[in-house]
């Protein structure tokens, strides 16, 4: 197995099950010399793992796979539905399910299931999401096993400054959401907010993403964009003088001193100064639309991850961060994505009705506001998702003000 995922692997169910629980990592095929409390699988190969989900029989397993694994892609459908179909096979269960690890300790010691029967009245199996690479909001994700293996619930635990603070960013979020009457987006209910052991936890209720996605879905992402962003009203005006130009300036001189944040400060500076009589129109946006944190439906978009979501923006950066996260995701260059986007920007915001010279000084807006929060959780974490700044940022934004100067 990868040291460093078998290492949060281990980590993860450390902080789920802490001491004087001991882990015992196995093969099936050795019986056990203990009563464990607890036996996970290790899906899809002990060699990457990506989720853990009790040691079930492998037709278990395989209704576990169907209703907690969302792929995006198409091939990871199909990889999805062979590891299902191969999980029926006789025998499935010695073959496709070698790895095991059991969690062994006193039963009336504290874990974070007996903490979660305590708070929902009821026991739950948890399957557990193991991110993928080294990331700085990276957290325990788990789902809480209802019957037939249906999750009923997504738990959070914030173990991190960061986490602490972006699970409760989440929950604010999910109250303003809850209250809201929306046509086009469902968005999970909060099933529980609390503490348990110094960390804040989040329990919300599952969306339905086994459900099957339409063919065409653009429609409808645009106007479940669009209903967010205007779900807690909205309102017009100059960008000078505006909550949202002020709350940059306020989260870039948070930040420690470092050459990153100086020129982001100054291209900010230059940035409003250029901007400073544009009218815009400010809402919300959901802060981290991806296809991996939405899932179309045929009456209406499920969203997810509602960590990063922020009110007073100017409307439309949700869908410049899901341009971007298509194209990367697939491989892209970051920097020529940057530019495409900036010069699809009237395009992408003609949903919002933004006109387009207001467009593009969104879309430089979001660049700010992205690179503050890279530098911001790099700060925190020492992580930064895409790297330095300065390498795919700074110099896009740097050229597009200088284009955007000289044609005033
Ligand atoms: N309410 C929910 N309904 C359905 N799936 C969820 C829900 N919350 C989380 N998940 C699943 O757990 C994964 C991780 O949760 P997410 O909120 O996206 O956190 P992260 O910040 O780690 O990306 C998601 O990609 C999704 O598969
Ligand atoms: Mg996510």
């Amino acid at each position: 197995m990868n040291p460093n995922r078998r290492e949060y692997l281990l980590e993860i169910l450390t902080t789920l099950y802490p001491p004087p629980h001991r882990l015992r990592l196995r093969s099936a095929a050795s019986y056990p010399d203990h009563r464990p409390v607890a036996s996970y699988r290790i899906l899809p190969l002990p060699q990457r793992p990506q989720l853990l989900v009790p040691a079930l029989p492998a037709r278990a397993t395989a209704r576990i796979l169907r209703y907690t694994v969302c792929p995006t892609s198409r091939l990871a459908r199909l990889a999805r539905a062979v590891a299902i179909t191969g999980l029926t096979l006789p025998g499935a269960t010695r073959l496709a399910l070698p790895g095991r690890i059991d969690i062994c300790g006193p039963p009336e010691a504290d874990s974070f299931p007996r903490y979660l029967r305590h708070r929902l009245g009821r026991p739950v199996a948890l399957a557990v999401h193991i991110g993928g690479p080294v990331r700085a909001n990276r957290k325990p994700v788990v789902a809480l096993l209802g019957d037939e293996g249906k999750p009923i619930g997504y738990a959070k635990l914030g173990v991190t400054p960061l986490t602490h603070q972006l699970i409760n960013n989440e929950r604010d979020a999910l109250r303003i959401l809850g209250t809201a009457q929306l046509r086009h987006v469902t968005v999970p209910q909060i099933l529980h907010s609390g503490q348990w052991r110094g960390h804040n936890v989040l329990v919300q209720s599952a969306l339905p993403v086994w459900r099957p996605r339409p063919l065409r879905s653009s429609a409808a992402i645009a106007r479940a964009m669009v209903e967010v962003a205007t779900v807690h009203g909205h309102h017009t005006g100059p960008l000078t003088g505006s909550g949202y130009a002020e709350a940059l300036l306020t989260r870039l001189s948070a930040l420690p001193a470092d050459p990153d944040v100086t020129q982001l400060t100054h291209l900010t500076r230059r940035l409003l100064a250029h901007g400073h009589r544009t009218v815009l129109t400010y809402g919300a946006w959901h802060g981290d639309w991806t296809p991996w944190n939405t899932h179309p439906l045929p009456d209406g978009v499920l969203v997810w991850d509602w960590e990063r979501f922020s009110l007073g923006v100017p409307l439309g950066l949700d869908a410049f961060h899901l341009f971007l996260a298509v194209r990367v995701s697939a491989g892209a260059d970051l920097a020529q994505t940057v530019r495409e986007c900036l010069a699809r920007a009237p395009k992408l915001l003609a949903p919002f009705s933004v006109p387009p010279a207001a467009a593009r000084l969104t879309c430089l807006l979001y660049l700010v506001d992205i690179g503050i929060r890279h530098l911001t959780d790099r700060a925190l974490t020492g992580h930064s998702r895409h790297g330095e700044i300065s390498a795919w940022l700074l110099p896009v934004l740097r050229y597009a003000l200088n284009a955007e100067e000289e044609f005033v």
